[in-house]
């Protein structure tokens, strides 16, 4: 990983990197994703089923359900969990799902992920907070405060899908994984950044306020995220459409640091802005210990793929 920014960015006037970890933190609450309230607490964690040896051996399957005990009522989680056979306790992914839990024993690749010694444990992310302007759930368990938008709510759930995982014979939260692609890898990140569990995060494709640079033109811009997407951050991160606000994505890397984060990106998956994801990554590199932050892109599009995975996987064994 050149830790070199290309000729032209020399002078792109990057806001500097932090130079505390956690200290843009509390900017970043500000400006785009919000301040997340405490006062969730992990109630019981029921498991419903479980399947031993699925995927032709390679693991269990379980499904839990949890509750969550928040300020103003009970959030209710339904979890799949699959447990490798080989590694026990294994460290685990927790990364949620857009299409529902049984959708992505089609998508993701479960077999290699848990032969290479993973966990997942995954939850559809609009069971934690709807991606609607006009709903809420889990934001509305909490007494009316500041503002935190829907990624935070799912960041929070990323939280929420460690402390099931905790809870959980034969997972270790050591170690642990945050994944997440698109709006959900910039809920990753923001997960990433605030929860020191997490030794590793990975967010692929995550564009426009997930690893994308605001400052390289290209792809999708905060006017065109925040009129269609709302109730992703705070109101007032509108503010910014056609201007730059005074942070940007290296620095939600850098804040990362001294945890590790994984970039992934697709060639042909423009409005992302794979060039401002790299350029992104470079410019957090000097945060970073030796190896401690990688990136790939491949050829394709806006996908979760099983190179991604398998990739991000390799990076987490180095
Ligand atoms: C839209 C949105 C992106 C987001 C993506 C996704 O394309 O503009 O910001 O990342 O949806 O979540 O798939």
């Amino acid at each position: 990983m050149t830790t070199d920014l290309p000729e032209a960015w020399r002078d792109a006037e990057l806001p500097d990197l932090p130079a505390l970890s956690g200290e843009f933190v509390e900017e970043f609450a500000r400006v785009i994703y919000g301040r997340t309230p405490p006062g969730a607490r992990l109630g019981e964690v029921v498991l419903q089923s479980r399947d031993e040896g699925v995927f032709g051996g390679a693991g269990d399957r379980l499904r839990h359900r949890a509750t969550i005990s928040c300020p103003l009522g009970d959030l209710e989680l339904n979890t799949l969990l699959h447990i490798p056979a080989d590694a026990r306790p294994a460290p685990v992914v927790v990364a949620l799902n857009f299409a529902g839990n049984d959708e992505t024993l089609e998508d993701w690749p479960y077999a290699k992920v848990m032969a290479a010694g993973y966990a997942v444990l995954t939850v559809d992310y609009q069971q934690i907070e709807p991606d609607d302007p006009n709903a809420s759930r889990v934001r509305a368990l909490f007494p009316a405060g500041e503002p935190w938008g829907a990624v935070a709510a799912w960041a929070w759930g990323l939280s929420r899908c460690l402390d099931i995982a905790a809870d959980v014979p034969g997972v270790t939260i050591d170690g642990a994984i945050a994944l997440g692609h698109s709006r959900l890898g910039k809920a990753a990140l923001w997960a990433g950044v605030q929860d020191e569990r997490f030794a590793v995060t990975v967010s692929n494709d995550s564009g426009c306020c997930g690893a994308s640079l605001f400052r390289h033109p290209g792809g999708e811009d905060i006017a065109a995220i925040t009129t269609r997407f709302p109730h992703w951050f705070v109101p007032s991160f509108s503010a910014y459409a056609g201007s730059r606000p005074p942070i940007d994505q290296h620095q939600l890397l850098a804040s990362i640091a001294p945890r590790r984060v994984y970039v992934a990106s697709g060639e042909d998956d423009a409005w992302a802005d794979p060039i401002g994801e790299y350029l992104a990554v470079v410019a957090a590199t000097p945060a970073f210990g030796d190896g401690d932050i990688g990136y790939h892109v491949r050829p394709g599009g806006h996908a979760l793929l099983e190179e991604d995975w398998l990739r991000a996987l390799a990076f987490v064994q180095r």
